[in-house]
């Protein structure tokens, strides 16, 4: 699965904002058609986002698309201008039931059985930010077209009338559930906007609390902040070079028939060892190995 570490919005409707996200070695540019885009540009941000899929080459960076969400009267005409020019993957916000991705996933579907492209090979990224969409987590998260779940704060705190603060305490429930069902379904779970974009100290502090939750990557919308959040969910040097020591001492004692060894002082057994390989694999993908 792709690596989604930063997932960096922009208005769809501002070519210019497109192309300098491609120039920003993100892992993933999401055109938006949604709440960045205003209600009498829409049209225009439909336009915009099929001719940059056409015209414009996004490297190393994923191309995805955020529609309007289901029942709005505006997602079913935000794929017919959009999808045909493969985007790699679609944002759906505002998820609040299973019924709403089986939607989306058969509108791609027919999509890919037109064009002749592989079947499930455009993906889709679940927003879910209401209380039913948080309810809902159990059957929402076993759609096999899902690649990630993305958690947002704003929109869940005003469907529970809680008041943001800077703890963020009236939103852990819910931020917490978002990576519980991510990880039981091998999903990724991206974690809130962090608004205040000239902030980097704070930034950094709340990127790192994600990843400490288990966000495998976070929801951007500043260049100022690709860099900061790329850093917090890729695994540090010294966890990486702790990961390896840990996996070469476990892996001789295994050839020795041990399950649980001491390692620098510590008790190691299964989980740690899992632990380990995934700051591996999170390392290979961020290419720091
Ligand atoms: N993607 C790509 N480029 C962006 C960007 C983004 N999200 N946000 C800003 N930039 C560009 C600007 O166009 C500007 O480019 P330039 O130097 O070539 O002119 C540069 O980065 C510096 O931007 P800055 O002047 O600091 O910000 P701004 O006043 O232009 O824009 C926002 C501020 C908040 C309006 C803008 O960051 C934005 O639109 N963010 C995304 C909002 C969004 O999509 N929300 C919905 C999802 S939650
Ligand atoms: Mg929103």
């Amino acid at each position: 699965m792709k690596s989604r570490r930063a997932l960096l919005y922009m208005p769809g409707d501002s070519r210019p904002k497109i192309e300098k996200a491609i120039t920003l070695g993100v892992d993933s540019i999401c055109m938006d058609m949604e709440d960045g885009t205003a209600h009498n540009r829409k049209e225009k941000a439909r336009e915009t986002i099929a001719t940059a899929l056409q015209e414009l080459d996004f490297g190393n960076a994923e191309k995805l698309i955020r529609i309007n969400g289901f029942g709005t009267g505006l997602e079913a005409d935000d794929l017919a201008a959009t999808l045909k020019y493969h985007p790699e993957g679609v944002v759906i916000p505002k998820v609040e039931s299973l019924a709403q991705i089986e939607w989306l996933s058969d509108q791609i579907e027919a999509m890919e059985l037109s064009k002749g492209w592989p079947l499930n090979h455009i993906r889709i990224l679940a927003g879910v930010e209401s209380t039913k969409g948080i309810i809902n987590l159990k059957e929402i998260a076993t759609h096999p077209r899902l690649d990630g779940l993305i958690f947002g704060a704003e929109d869940y705190a005003a469907s529970i009338g809680a008041t943001r603060t800077r703890g963020g305490l009236e939103i852990l429930y819910a931020r917490s559930k978002v990576v519980l069902h991510a990880a039981a379904n091998e999903l990724q779970a991206i974690d809130i906007v962090f608004v205040n974009y000239k902030d980097s100290v704070n930034l950094k502090i709340e990127s790192l609390q994600g990843a400490q939750m288990g966000f495998t990557g976070k929801q951007i919308i500043h260049p100022n902040q690709v860099g900061p959040v790329q850093e917090a969910f890729s695994p540090s040097d010294a966890a990486i070079d702790y990961a390896q020591r840990l996996l070469e001492a476990f892996e001789a004692a295994e050839a020795e028939g041990a399950g649980a060894i001491a390692f620098e002082g510590k008790m190691i057994d299964m989980p740690l060892v899992k632990s380990a390989r995934s700051v591996i694999e999170r390392a290979k993908a961020a290419g720091k190995l």
